[in-house]
């Protein structure tokens, strides 16, 4: 895993975005994976201003849904896909792909969702974000490195985390449809993003611990091409070891 150590959140947004236009003025990006949630929120804005319809082809693929929440809910990832990613970069619908966690029979709808990433020839460069707990996507301690998108119980602390997101704590779903760490390791390429001191032990796991369940992005150590963009804060409980291998 590489590093790349900001000073802050809007460092990180700016950094952010300039690898995934660089990573489309290479002809290497056709699929974009997308997190939802705080941290890559500073380099959507900054993909926005910057893109200038660069990005208007590229398709896009969600990490995650919450299950049982309507699509067009304020709280729902595909309203966050739609409203900070795809408008702003004048991506059509269609080439919009979140899991469909309002389907009744969540099993067909990931299966159903695997293969739109297929077709449209696997995601090229996948954004992430790190729950503090470890988690990727929605995988929780205890995913497996071959677990694929599936229905999972979200962690209490993730619901706790994510309640800002709503009206009351009440209302966070108890469930999420996600990727697996296995389907997020078939991108071609990652940039994992982290920004503020909550963060920083979760990173910390994720780049220093044997690769297990216990911290799921620990797993990505596997993956040949991680680039890891973090600012001071969220690098904090790095090690020197890590920290020797900045490349800026
Ligand atoms: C979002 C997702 C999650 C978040 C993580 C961090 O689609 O899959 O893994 O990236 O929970 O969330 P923030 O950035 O809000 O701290």
């Amino acid at each position: 895993m590489h590093l790349e150590v900001v000073a802050d959140d809007a460092a990180l947004g700016r950094v952010g975005a300039e690898r995934i236009l660089q990573a489309r003025a290479d002809g290497a990006l056709q699929v974009l994976g997308v997190a939802t949630g705080g941290t890559p929120a500073s380099t959507y804005r900054e993909l926005a201003r910057r893109a200038d319809g660069r990005l208007a082809d590229v398709r896009l693929a969600a990490l995650d849904e919450y299950v049982g929440l309507p699509a067009d809910h304020p709280g729902s990832y595909t309203t966050f896909v739609r409203r900070n990613i795809a408008e702003p970069l004048g991506i059509p619908p269609e080439h919009v792909a979140v899991p469909r966690a309002t389907a009744h029979d969540l099993e067909a709808a990931a299966a159903l969702f695997e293969q739109q990433v297929r077709d449209a020839g696997g995601v090229d460069l996948q954004i992430l974000g790190i729950g503090a707990n470890g988690h990727i996507g929605f995988n929780e301690p205890g995913s497996q490195a071959d677990s694929r998108t599936r229905a999972v119980t979200l962690a209490e602390r993730t619901r706790q985390d994510n309640a800002r997101f709503f009206d009351s704590p009440d209302e966070v779903p108890r469930e999420a449809l996600t990727q697996g760490i296995s389907t997020i390791m078939q991108a071609r390429s990652i940039l994992l993003l982290a920004s503020g001191s909550r963060k920083a032990d979760a990173l910390a796991c994720a780049m220093e611990q044997p690769p297990s369940a216990d911290c799921p992005a620990s797993w990505l150590q596997r993956h040949p091409h991680v680039l890891v963009v973090a600012d001071r804060a969220a690098a904090a409980a790095l090690s020197r070891q890590s920290l020797s291998s900045l490349r800026a």
